[in-house]
């Protein structure tokens, strides 16, 4: 990432969700409260943010839109809105079972942490991010002086993750905790990957759950989505957010250790939690794993 700027791909996840919420068809797919968080990280952003904000939301932009995806990522929008679908799911499920922490690390401009404190009051809730991100995050949304959610910023491509700062800011590793990492290990290289897997363990009571999202290798060894272009190798690169890290789901059984994988999660998967879809395209190459210890 680069160091002073908030990262690119969330940014670019945040207008893919307008976008969606803003398309009639598919507009269920995110609910108006994170479509209005995510515009308010445009709106707050830059001028080309602001612009960019105000010609999503116009309805001439959908075909153009839709050309864009299908000459970058086909598919992309929809697995963004599935893949958050689902890890909602798992998280309000891990909550229901009685977890009393949620920790999102890399959390860009995901409002989930928003959203679930409201439901679940007796819960305590972080967000690890890169400092340039959060920041923006939080001057974005200067209200959110939430009691119950608690924000550490970390590189984590500088350092390792800080036990004691995420102890000291009132983490409890007694607690049955559940960790979120979506559109986040991509980024780092495998030692890192493999660090954090020990790290939050080592910080994981029994009954803790880690849910995050891994880029399925490819037979040829390249990470990346099914028919990701070349503009975007390109893009990822230059905004400085290139794939690092993806794996083979067997592979994947002893890297996260002492994590023990439960279930991985496809795009066939996505396809089932949402009724009518047809044979819409969602973009292949990115799975969620939910894993416990
Ligand atoms: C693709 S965005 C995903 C955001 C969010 N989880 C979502 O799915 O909407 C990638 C996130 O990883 C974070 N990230 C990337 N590299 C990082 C690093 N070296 N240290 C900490 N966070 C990093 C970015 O700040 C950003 O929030």
């Amino acid at each position: 990432m680069q160091n002073e700027q908030a990262s690119s791909t969330a940014l670019l996840i945040a207008a893919s969700l307008v976008l969606l919420h803003s398309n009639p068809k598919h507009s269920g797919l995110v609910s108006k409260i994170s479509a209005d968080l995510y515009a308010q990280m445009l709106e707050m952003h830059s001028s080309q943010t602001r612009l960019l904000l105000k010609i999503i939301r116009q309805r001439w932009f959908r075909p153009i839109a839709k050309l864009s995806e299908h000459i970058t990522i086909p598919g992309l929008l929809l697995h963004y809105a599935l893949r958050k679908k689902c890890i909602r799911q798992l998280v309000r499920s891990a909550l229901i079972n009685g977890v009393t922490q949620v920790v999102i690390i890399g959390a860009g401009f995901d409002p989930l942490g928003f959203e679930l404190h409201r439901d679940f009051p007796g819960v305590q809730f972080w967000e690890i991010d890169h400092p340039a991100t959060q920041r923006h995050k939080l001057r974005a949304l200067p209200e959110v002086g939430v009691e119950r959610l608690h924000f550490v910023g970390v590189d984590l491509n500088a350092t390792a993750l800080d036990k004691d700062a995420v102890i000291k800011s009132g983490f409890d590793p007694a607690q049955p905790t559940c960790w979120i990492a979506e559109g986040l290990l991509m980024y780092l290289p495998v030692d890192i990957v493999t660090s954090l897997m020990r790290t939050l363990s080592s910080l994981s009571s029994s009954r803790s759950q880690f849910a995050f999202t891994f880029m399925e290798k490819q037979s040829n060894g390249r990470i990346r989505f099914d028919s990701q272009s070349k503009l975007v190798d390109w893009w990822l690169r230059e905004r400085g957010e290139p794939f690092l890290w993806g794996t083979t789901r067997d592979e994947l059984v002893q890297l996260v250790r002492p994590w023990h994988v439960i279930r991985v999660f496809d795009h066939n998967d996505l396809r089932q939690i949402e009724s009518g879809l047809g044979d819409e395209r969602i973009a292949k190459g990115e799975l969620i794993c939910l894993a416990e210890i």
